[in-house]
């Protein structure tokens, strides 16, 4: 929180960027990794795809990230984003005609399409619950959800942090509870690592994917799939390539590069850059050495004391209760809006604001991000533009 931290990111310093929501903004020394491992490939490209190297540096990555995530290396695959790790999922599970899958009304619209997409070709049946407003309690939130479990739903998809309402669901006792009755428990943690503390083993979720470029702050297309080991021979890959093994069923069999057949069969598909999941290591280590979780601190200090201004300013109540709000990030309720793009562009134009303001179901929002690189003056740049533009 100071213009020394700042200076470490290559955000433009005519924009106050208050969206690190959306894509995340990655620290000069891990963007600087990323393009040494870019220029390493470019100089030798079969030494470094072609060679064991590959696996190595992949697996080196899997052991670095599955420390941070509460798990073992062989539970975890890199890819490119969550939208893609959730895809894996939800196009391996065996539904079909009046099946269950059970969803909030607060899910990311990327993902909702891709179950819809799925209970068209199965036939299964997506059932959305709506989560009590404002959310005050875990019990609101779980046992509505319990509520509508029924003898048919095969699936729980649950996002962890909700990309609308900017909401950490407490999701722990309706992943047991999945458990309990056969549920598969799929989680959207796009926005979840580095954000909040994980640990996937302890949480039992069946199935996990999450962003490593948004919050964890490493170069965009880098994210995983995290899939609990019992569950791993349900998962098939959306491209078939070298790291598959038609034995990939069979017990105790190993994938064609000395990885489980899970793991082998998603790391290894053709051609690409596997640069952003190195630097997925050299964003950990830079979050360390910077002790980011006590920068994250003074973080949500400052997105939770901007909300509670506006919110003077507004006089309308906060979706949820303080815990339930993302640390980081905040969906701050403002007087109706007509038309939220316009506001948008205006904040950009006028102030040089960029932040996501958009209609959601009975709300207007301005979703409010706050990283290391921002600052309490920036803060008072948007209240004063917020003022100003929205008329409070
Ligand atoms: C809740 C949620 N899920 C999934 C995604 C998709 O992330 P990606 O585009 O990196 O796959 C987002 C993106 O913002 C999100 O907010």
């Amino acid at each position: 929180m100071s213009d020394n931290l700042a200076r470490q990111f290559l955000l433009r310093d005519d924009v106050v960027f208050l969206n690190h929501g959306s894509f995340g903004a990655c620290p000069r020394p891990v963007f600087e990794a990323y393009q040494g491992w870019q220029l390493e490939l470019e100089r030798q490209p079969v030494a470094f795809l072609g060679s064991k190297l590959l696996v190595e540096r992949q697996k080196a990555t899997r052991v670095d990230l599955a420390a941070e995530l509460g798990t073992s290396a062989d539970n975890v695959v890199g890819l490119t984003n969550a939208t893609l790790g959730l895809n894996i999922v939800a196009q391996s599970l065996d539904l079909k005609e009046g099946d269950e899958i059970l969803t909030t009304d607060h899910e990311y619209s990327a993902l909702e399409k891709t179950w819809a997409y799925v209970a068209r070709r199965t036939g299964a049946k997506i059932v959305v619950v709506k989560i009590p407003m404002p959310l005050l309690t875990e019990a609101q939130f779980t046992d509505t959800l319990i509520a509508a479990m029924t003898d048919r739903t095969r699936v729980l998809f649950l996002s962890h942090i909700t990309s609308p309402s900017a909401l950490v669901f407490p999701i722990e006792r309706s992943v047991a509870e999945a458990r309990r009755r056969g549920i598969w428990s799929v989680i959207d943690g796009a926005h979840a690592p580095g954000h909040i503390r994980l640990d996937l083993d302890k949480l039992g979720a069946d199935f996990y994917s999450g962003n490593c470029h948004k919050w964890m702050m490493a170069p965009k297309g880098s994210a995983f799939l995290y899939v609990r080991p019992e569950l791993q021979v349900l998962i098939n890959p959306l491209v078939i390539s070298h790291g598959w093994t038609a034995d990939n069923k069979d017990p105790g069999v190993v994938g064609p590069f000395g990885n489980s057949p899970f793991v082998d069969s998603i790391e290894m598909q053709g051609t690409r850059d596997p640069s952003a999941w190195f630097a997925v290591s050299d964003a950990l280590k830079f979050r360390n050495d910077n002790d980011w979780w006590n920068i994250a601190d003074h973080c949500r200090q400052l997105a939770q004391d901007t909300a509670a201004r506006l919110r003077e300013m507004t006089g309308l109540a906060p979706l949820s209760a303080p815990e339930f709000c993302a640390p980081q990030m905040v969906a701050m309720p403002v007087p109706a809006i007509e038309d939220p793009l316009a506001i948008h562009d205006q904040l950009l134009a006028d102030y040089g604001i960029e932040i996501p303001v958009f209609n959601w179901q009975a709300h207007s929002i301005v979703r409010l991000s706050v990283q290391g690189y921002n600052s309490k003056p920036q803060m008072d740049i948007l209240l004063g533009a917020l003022k100003t533009v929205l008329k409070l």
